[in-house]
């Protein structure tokens, strides 16, 4: 399979879901709208909606009625990115290929922007109208998933002990604790969710649960590789900017090529975990190689 082809499309298909969860920039009060859209359609991959998508199908299913959930967890990622480049936290000025939300909106308008799409993902998981196809027992389901994914116990875990750890030395299980948390989580909680919404037996939910969470690390490792050997014009954010702040990343501890030996082992075992699935599984399978050879 293609899976430039596949990402393309899924790609438009998410980005028309993603329309119809946000309201347009008219709607009062406007600039909350407006900084919300103006980060939320500047061209994200939409790795997570994606995966969670390719999840379902793996499992046979038909994804429609997913993706209001799949645009929430691109909601809720688009939220991270909003707040983890204010000043505050890593300071950055360009994301998605333009100056980041704080600097377009101002720094509170970029908080409130963050705080809204954050809502409004929890908006669109409670709202039955739009999610007929899912019982309310696996909207309960998934929607635990996505808030422990994206909490304390997760993503807000992961950035707080990432901001702690800056110009510090730290051991190798806690930089593991920054990625599988501050990324993985969130990634591992969209497998998961494609995986329940398709009704996966536990065996296969444990199988897609152990792809997710590998996919979420390589995601990572991939990432601080990039902020070093990534272009500006392709990245679209800031290059350089986990040593500039002094961050703990795989190269920061490992070094380059070590940190792509890993990246590739890791996505291996992403690889091997769906070992007993078959061809519906492929986009997975690209996906996990697309994760760690991507240029963006
Ligand atoms: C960047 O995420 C932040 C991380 C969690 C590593 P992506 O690389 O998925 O960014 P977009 O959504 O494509 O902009
Ligand atoms: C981002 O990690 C994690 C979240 C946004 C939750 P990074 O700080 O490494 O992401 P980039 O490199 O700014 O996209
Ligand atoms: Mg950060
Ligand atoms: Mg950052
Ligand atoms: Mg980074």
């Amino acid at each position: 399979m293609d899976i430039k082809e596949y990402l393309t499309k899924k790609r438009e298909v998410v980005d028309k879901a993603l329309e119809s969860l946000v309201p347009p920039a008219k709607t009062f009060p406007p600039k909350v709208f407006e900084a919300m859209r103006y980060s939320l359609f500047a061209g994200g991959k939409r790795v997570r909606p994606i995966l969670a998508i390719a999840s379902a199908e793996a499992l046979g299913a038909k994804t429609a009625g997913l993706l209001p959930i799949a645009g929430a967890l691109e909601l809720i990622h688009t939220y991270s990115l909003i707040h983890d480049d204010l000043p505050a936290m890593d300071d950055d000025d360009l994301r998605r290929g333009r100056p980041t939300c704080h600097k377009v909106y101002g720094e509170a308008m970029a908080i409130l922007a963050g705080d809204g799409l954050l809502n409004r993902a929890f908006e669109v998981l409670s709202d039955q109208r739009r999610l007929k196809m899912v019982t309310a027992m696996r909207l309960i389901s998934i929607t635990r998933e996505i808030s422990l994914a994206s909490g304390v116990f997760g993503m807000v875990g992961g950035q707080v002990v990432d901001m702690e750890s800056e110009g510090k030395d730290i051991d190798l299980p806690t930089l593991e604790y920054i990625h599988t948390h501050k990324t993985g989580a969130l990634i591992r909680a969209s497998v998961r969710t494609g995986a329940i919404y398709a009704k996966a037996s536990e065996k296969r939910l444990k199988a897609l649960t152990r792809y997710g969470e590998r996919v979420g690390l390589a995601f990572q490792i991939a990432d601080d590789i990039l902020d070093i050997v990534g272009s500006q014009e392709e990245i679209g954010k800031d290059v350089g900017s986990d040593l500039k702040k002094g961050k703990k990343t795989f190269p920061s501890f490992y070094g380059l090529e070590e940190s792509r030996r890993r990246a590739r082992e890791v996505s291996d075992q992403a690889l091997a975990a769906l070992k007993d699935f078959d061809r519906k599984a492929d986009p997975l399978r690209e996906l996990a190689k697309y994760i760690i050879n991507r240029v963006n």
